[in-house]
């Protein structure tokens, strides 16, 4: 894009363009600006002004920072000083999937298309920081915000979120990757302490946030609700000084979630910069400016003035932020952004149909040939109900949203549709739930007529984004699905055994019927073009080649966390523990060979694949090496397709308890039929290692190890002995 060169009005003598990347001029340039400020000024840029932007200094013409949610489009406009909409009439846009869906891709190349994409909608709408990605690990499936993240696996967490931060950023907008850390459930997120052991902190929490800082060089980070050891992750001295800013060397800002903040030394000394979100009685009833109450205003100003604090404390916030505006807001360089253009719907399109995973496909009930003029019984809630609304912050005005019924009409043009919704859920609404006031029965019974007059039924259920599903604020209170609708399929498939399942949701639910249905694919809240995306797959338009990006229990009890019982999760209100350790998702299911329903990495094609010829560079490693694992893949179908070549690396006899095995690398690899080709996967030695206490340090174990060839966490088609020395 065509980089125009603004003029903003700063008098702080001449600006020269920076680049994204700090450096020693820009340094210097904030140093100058850091001593002409008064400490108020100071203090001031470390809070908010609004729900939404922090104050700049008008009088050296240094601007406001501008922040919207959220990780899927930039949200609407929210008002200055409550949580109502400003009902401007400019700020509907594009609606990306769901990082859910995204992960399921396991496609990093889409990851930035998608990253620039809503990068430019965020500028075009005049934000300096996106709030979002989330790379929060999915632990339960009962986390109201598992849509709003990457999955289970640390590395596919962190192999996915580096080029959507790059994406963005490219903008000059900020990624601001979310929520630091811990924050794996919404029950009590605001105070809940979570106990583990430093290896589960540093093998599967903290990756994804470690590549987005070390790898993805993200400008921001927002800290969690949630307390770890005793402190407010916002405000806590191990996650922020001791791991952020000092291993990791972050040098952008740290953001509050709002209303994270709770002590001022605390928040002072352990390394956040910009507190946002307190509660306020804002502009409305309270005499002053309400903001100067948040503590990191007057308060911080006090102790600073008393000298309890020292103002080194507060030029280091400063300086962060400056460093964050002049990558941003006062990056001169930055191009001007664009907003639902045809190349930001393609990109929303192609990620939903990357990322819908087809999960069952019993004699070719999929695809749906688009030409046929059978008789297809569309029943569900989910056909029609709009999935950008709804949720939490990550909730959008979206332009346009087409739904799968929709995007089943526009393409199966010769077949008659009817459509029936079945069960109703009621209308969303954030913190409670709302019940349909519709007549149940009479909505069964209107559906089962519809299907029993049907060639084909598809059911297009799941989850919603109302409270208590998959929104912000709440936990899903049960695994099964919701609003009657296992009773309904039940009803359905009597009358009509010709039954495939779409299953919109963020989350895995349980599935009594799923030996009795033809099909089954695992769509998810997939934006604007989510009908249509759905309707590529069904139809065969698109070959599908999502994976699934966590696993799926059979039972609830099966999933590591609920194993371990009510102190593991969701803790007794005050404390937490994390006693699965290391062991979630499918490290625990295939160590404790605990069989899950869909394992982590599953997903079909309308094509097959045969993977062979497993091979390393060499047999022999030593630390710092890179190995070269590589296979054979033939698409040995009819039709083109893409599959996930997926390498586990196990160290059988470590000196410590490991996962059976690991995902260290994948690559996504598109064939036509017929046709095979190498792959080659690169995985680093020190990769292999594990965070060990005793020395509070990664350790590299020397021995064999094993690496695992496969399409699937529990569908490992070779294994090979490596050795490190
Ligand atoms: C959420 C954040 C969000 C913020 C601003 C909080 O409630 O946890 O993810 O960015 O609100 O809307």
């Amino acid at each position: 894009m065509k980089k125009i060169l603004l003029y903003v009005g700063l008098t702080l003598g001449v600006m020269t363009n920076v680049n994204a990347q700090s450096n020693a001029k820009t340094e210097k340039k904030i140093d100058e600006i850091i001593n002409q400020l008064t400490l108020k000024e100071k203090v001031a840029m470390c809070h908010a002004q609004s729900k939404f932007s922090s104050p700049g200094i008008p009088r050296l013409g240094i601007p406001e920072l501008w922040m919207s949610d959220g990780p899927h489009g930039v949200r609407g406009e929210i008002n200055w000083d409550d949580w109502g909409y400003a009902n401007w009439t400019n700020d509907s846009i594009t609606a990306f999937p769901a990082l859910t869906c995204l992960a399921a891709t396991f496609n990093p190349e889409l990851s930035h298309e998608y990253g620039v994409a809503i990068g430019e909608e965020a500028r075009f709408r005049k934000k300096d920081v996106l709030l979002g990605p989330g790379v929060n690990i999915y632990r339960t499936p009962l986390n109201g915000r598992n849509f709003e993240y990457m999955g289970e696996d640390p590395y596919l967490a962190s192999v996915m979120v580096v080029p959507y931060i790059k994406g963005v950023q490219e903008n000059g907008v900020a990624a601001c990757v979310k929520h630091y850390a811990l924050n794996n459930q919404e029950e009590w997120r605001g105070h809940i302490n979570v106990n583990l052991s430093d290896r589960a902190l540093y093998e599967i929490y903290l990756p994804a946030f470690k590549a987005a800082v070390e790898k993805g060089h993200v400008w921001s980070i927002m800290g969690a609700y949630n307390q770890v050891r005793g402190e407010h992750c916002c405000h806590s001295d191990l996650l922020l000084n001791k791991i952020l800013k000092g291993k990791w060397n972050f040098d952008g800002a740290v953001i509050t979630d709002w209303g994270g903040t709770h002590d001022t030394k605390q928040a002072a000394f352990n390394g956040l910069d910009i507190e946002m979100g307190t509660w306020t009685n804002g502009l409305t009833a309270s005499a002053k400016f309400a903001y100067d109450n948040y503590f990191l205003a007057d308060p911080f100003l006090k102790l600073i003035q008393d000298g309890e604090i020292d103002e080194s404390v507060v030029d280091d916030k400063v300086r962060r932020i400056l460093r964050l505006m002049y990558r941003t807001n006062m990056n001169l360089n930055r191009s001007l952004g664009r907003m639902n253009n045809v190349e930001h719907t393609q990109a929303a399109r192609k990620v939903a149909a990357d990322g819908i995973v087809l999960l069952k496909n019993k004699n070719g009930f999929f695809p749906i040939n688009p030409d046929t003029n059978i008789k297809i019984a569309v029943i569900g809630e989910n056909a029609t109900r709009s999935m950008t609304v709804g949720g939490g912050s990550s909730e959008l005005k979206a332009k346009y949203e087409i739904s799968p019924l929709e995007g089943i009409k526009n393409r199966f043009k010769n077949a008659t549709i009817l459509h029936s919704i079945g069960y109703a859920s009621g209308p969303s609404a954030y913190g409670r739930e709302i019940p349909s006031k519709l007549n149940a029965d009479s909505l069964v019974k209107a559906a089962v007529n519809v299907a029993s007059k049907a060639d084909v039924v598809l059911f297009i259920g799941g989850l919603n984004k109302n409270h208590f599903q998959d929104c912000e604020g709440g936990d899903r209170k049960h695994f099964e699905l919701p609003f009657g609708q296992n009773e309904l399929i039940d009803k359905l498939l009597k009358v009509n055994s010709n039954l495939g399942l779409v299953l919109v949701s963020g989350n895995a639910v349980e599935m009594p019927w799923l030996s009795q249905v033809k099909g089954l694919m695992q769509s998810w809240y997939n934006g604007s073009e989510a009908g249509n995306a759905l309707a590529d797959v069904i139809s065969g338009d698109v070959n599908p080649s999502g994976k699934l990006p966590f696993s799926y229990p059979v039972k609830l009890n099966d999933n590591a966390a609920h194993y371990f019982g009510e102190l593991s999760y969701p803790g007794d209100s005050i404390n937490q523990y994390y006693k699965e350790d290391i062991l979630v998702g499918y490290r625990w299911h295939d160590t404790k060979k605990i069989k899950p329903l869909f394992a982590f990495g599953y997903g079909l094609s309308y094509t097959d694949f045969k993977i062979s010829d497993l091979n390393t560079d060499k047999q022999i490693y030593f630390k710092g090496d890179k190995i070269k694992v590589s296979c054979m893949l033939a698409n040995t179908g009819k039709i083109k397709g893409s599959e996930v070549v997926q390498v586990y690396i196990g160290k059988p006899k470590s000196k410590v308890d490991r996962a059976l095995k690991e995902l260290k690398g994948f690559k996504k690899v598109s064939l036509d039929p017929g046709k095979e080709e190498q792959v080659e996967i690169e995985i680093s030695v020190d990769d292999l290692a594990f965070y060990d206490e005793s020395i509070s340090d990664w350790n590299l174990e020397k021995g064999t190890y094993i690496i695992y060839i496969g399409n699937s966490s529990d569908n490992i088609i070779q294994k090979q002995k490596i050795n490190i020395k």
